[in-house]
């Protein structure tokens, strides 16, 4: 599905990632750990097509095809989710309204008609129950006064709503209680296919207790420096970062 080759991406000329590789199948659960500043929500952000970072060799396939020279908003329609790729405040317009439009705007690029409006009621009362999200929060205007918790939450709707090939979740765990985290991967677990892939970035070894991931990466300084399975990820939660550090400075 998703095959990073050599990747190399630099912003303001600094050189971030300095050599990507990452092959990520349909039904595949991904996790991306690694101590700050590595480069996780670079790598991310160039997946997704985000316009300030700069790839400088290398590239992407996604399900076969060069995405490369593809605009952010063109990814998404291939089926691309990045989570928090629309944290903007928008008043006036309701989250199930903003859903509506982007999906709508989704079948566009494929050529499709608008969802008709029952359709898209049923569906957004589909999710919302998954995700047990709260009738009144649909009416409220998008990331107006959200708590960090309904951020998050928002942005998992908005993942069950858009149904993405490869879902990218950043940092999905940070601010949230046990019981909305709980309820995020469960979110995921829920959506998860045979047909579909999840790259989770996490700082925490316990969102993986929930989203159990097939495989576990370090990345360091710009490089994945070490792959394994979700062992590797209570290994880092037990002895840190250093002795990764160490075996790459070697
Ligand atoms: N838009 C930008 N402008 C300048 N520097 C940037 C930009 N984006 C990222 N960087 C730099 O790139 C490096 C990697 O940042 P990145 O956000 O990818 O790290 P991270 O692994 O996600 O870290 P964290 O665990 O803290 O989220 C950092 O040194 C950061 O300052
Ligand atoms: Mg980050």
């Amino acid at each position: 599905m998703l095959k990073i080759n050599n990747l190399h991406a630099s912003v303001e000329d600094k050189s971030i990632l300095k050599g990507i590789n990452l092959e990520i199948n349909p039904g595949e659960v991904h996790a991306i750990m690694g101590p700050n500043g590595s480069g996780k929500s670079t790598l991310a952000s160039v997946i997704a097509g985000k316009e300030d970072y700069e790839v400088t060799q290398g590239n992407i396939t996604f399900e076969g095809n060069d995405i490369d020279e593809l605009a952010a908003e063109e990814r998404a329609h291939k089926g691309i989710f990045l989570s928090f790729q629309y944290p903007v405040e928008i008043p006036g317009v309701s989250v199930t309204n903003f859903m509506k439009t982007a999906i709508n705007e989704t079948r566009k690029a494929k050529g499709l008609e608008d969802m008709p409006a029952k359709d898209m009621l049923k569906l957004i009362r589909e999710k919302a129950e998954l995700l047990e999200i709260d009738r009144k929060f649909l009416s409220r205007s998008l990331n107006e006064g959200f708590s960090g918790g309904e951020k998050k939450r928002n942005e998992i709707f908005q993942m069950a709503m858009l149904e993405p090939k490869l879902a990218i979740l950043d940092e999905t765990d940070s601010g949230l209680d046990i019981d909305a985290l709980r309820i995020v991967a469960n979110g995921v677990n829920k959506l998860k296919s045979k047909d579909n892939a999840v790259l989770v970035i996490t700082h925490y070894q316990r969102l993986l207790d929930y989203i159990v991931p097939d495989f576990v990466h370090v990345l360091y300084n710009g490089k994945i420096v070490k792959s394994g399975t979700k062992e590797l990820a209570h290994e880092l939660e037990e002895k840190g970062y250093d002795w990764i550090k160490e075996e790459v400075n070697a």
